[in-house]
């Protein structure tokens, strides 16, 4: 599906690559861009309305869906990140639980309550915004590894169920991002504007998976070797 005329919902749309998501979606002629946040700020960007949404609040999920009911295309791209010392440390399991509550569930509320919508508005498409870390669990990110996987396989399972409908569900992975989530890491990043033209340009062309840099596809690619990258990680990336 093209971009332009679209109607997009963006979770996460405050900074970082939600809000790149939204610039990227007016500059492709979007009809109508919501932003969703979990605090408005009167911010007045010309095509772009924001709309209050908290992933992990059910409540204000069916609040936005049923303000937006003419969304044709969903980007589930609200996460966050904890850093753990170790997978030993007593906080793993809390840490993990907080993790899994905005990037697994958050995920999967904010798509029960808009594939209806995609359905009703003639299937249209959604993207979910996964990692390389589906496929390569650092360990000082190892919480955040397992819910991205989880996510990834709730995609996966999601996209064939809406194939029925027409809607079309892109797993988008991509290596670091330089956003706030980033802030401080020491390492290769790529701009949030980038993934996100990286992965329109994969919704236009009916792609279901994008993989946005050389990292993600070699760790990707590696998976049929026998030394996986999540075998032998290299130092760093
Ligand atoms: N940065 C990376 O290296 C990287 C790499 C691969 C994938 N990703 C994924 O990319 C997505 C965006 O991350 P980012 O790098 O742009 O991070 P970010 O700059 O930290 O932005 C995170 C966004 O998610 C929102 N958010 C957090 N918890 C939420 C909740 N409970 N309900 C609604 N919104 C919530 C934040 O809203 P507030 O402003 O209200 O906090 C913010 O808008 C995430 O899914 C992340 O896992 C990031």
């Amino acid at each position: 599906m093209k971009t332009q005329d679209a109607v997009v919902f963006i979770t996460g749309a405050s900074r970082g690559l939600g809000l790149a998501f939204a610039r990227e979606c007016v500059r492709r002629g979007a009809r109508k861009v919501y932003a969703g946040v979990r605090t408005p700020n009167g911010s007045n960007t010309p095509g772009i309305e924001q709309v209050p949404i908290d992933v992990t609040n059910p409540a204000s999920i069916m609040a936005a869906a049923s303000k937006c009911g003419d969304t044709t295309m969903l980007i589930n791209n609200a996460g966050i990140a904890r850093i753990t010392g170790s997978m030993l440390d007593s906080a793993t399991i809390d840490v993990t639980r907080e993790v899994f509550e905005t990037n697994y569930y958050g995920t999967i509320r904010v798509s029960q309550a808009f594939a209806s919508i995609l359905a009703t508005n003639g299937g249209g498409a959604m993207i979910n915004v996964l990692s390389d870390a589906v496929w390569h669990a650092r360990p000082f990110l190892a919480g955040y590894s397992a819910s991205k996987s989880a996510e990834w396989s709730f995609t996966n399972a999601l996209r064939i169920e809406l194939r029925s409908q027409k809607t079309l569900v892109l797993g988008l992975h991509v290596s670091f991002i330089d956003t706030d989530l980033t802030k401080g890491f020491d390492m290769k990043k790529i701009e949030p504007r980038q993934v996100a033209e990286a992965a329109l340009d994969g919704v236009e062309a009916g792609k279901e998976e994008v993989l946005v840099d050389d990292f993600t596809r070699q760790v990707k690619r590696s998976l049929g070797e026998e030394q996986s990258i999540y075998l032998n990680p290299p130092d760093i990336g």
